[in-house]
């Protein structure tokens, strides 16, 4: 594929088939992911892939703790909300997403639904979660690394026609995570990556994001 095919082949997915990723693409995946850059090289992310049994329990795990504790106690506690331009976005990718699944603003119990699927995994037959070391005052630094990571792992995982969906949502569970994968609490979890085959009948994956236009983000100076 094209470079700019991929970069625009690559949509936030939240609907998959159940045929699992075969072992040798899985590797090569992740392996490509790891030539992503970082800070000194110190390559601060810690990736758990969980396929077959491990995804299954960790869904069903992960089902009960949102609905029986729908704030989780996150690594990385949300700290405010939008406001301005960005909030108008926020609520735009919202209301799109929820139109494609047939849901509508007044509609609570779709609407948590909706919210649901996130650990339900949207039927991913695979999960990745992704940890960053607290070990160094530089997390914020780390996650930007953690950032170049993830958006290569989802890049070379369009390239390979495995849609995925990356979940800050499952990240308020962490205690859960490190548990059931036996992960040192100095590993804090950021988010978790759905991610197969996609399910082309599932409306939410008829759902396309938008952009600002270039010249509101970004000033080429000379
Ligand atoms: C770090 C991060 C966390 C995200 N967390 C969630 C999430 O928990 N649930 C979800 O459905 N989408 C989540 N998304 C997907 C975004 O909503 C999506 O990337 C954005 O709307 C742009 O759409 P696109 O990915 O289809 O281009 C997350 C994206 C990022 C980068």
């Amino acid at each position: 594929m094209e470079f700019s095919d991929v970069v625009h082949g690559r949509h936030s997915y939240r609907g998959f088939l159940p045929k699992a990723v075969d072992d040798a693409t899985l590797k090569a995946v992740f392996e490509l992911a790891s030539w992503a850059p970082s800070n000194c090289n110190v390559q601060p992310w810690h990736v758990h892939v969980l396929s077959g049994d491990a995804c299954n329990r960790m869904r069903e795990k992960m089902k009960v703790v949102a609905a029986t504790d729908p704030v989780g106690n996150a690594d990385f506690p949300w700290q405010g909300k939008f406001s301005g331009h960005y909030r108008d976005r926020q609520i735009c990718s919202a209301l799109g997403l929820w139109e494609h699944q047939g849901v509508t603003r007044e509609d609570k119990a779709k609407r948590a639904w909706s919210w649901m699927r996130n650990f339900e995994f949207f039927d991913a037959p695979h999960i990745a979660f992704i940890f960053v070391t607290d070990e160094f005052p530089e997390t914020v630094r780390l996650a930007a690394d953690v950032g170049m990571y993830t958006q290569t792992l989802m890049l070379a995982m369009a390239n390979a026609n495995i849609g995925s969906c990356p979940q800050t949502s499952v990240s308020c569970y962490p205690d859960l995570v490190r548990e059931e994968l036996g992960v040192d609490s100095k590993y804090k979890l950021l988010m978790g990556i759905s991610f197969g085959y996609i399910d082309v009948e599932d409306g939410a994956n008829n759902f396309r994001t938008e952009r600002a236009p270039l010249e509101s983000t970004t000033t080429f100076h000379q």
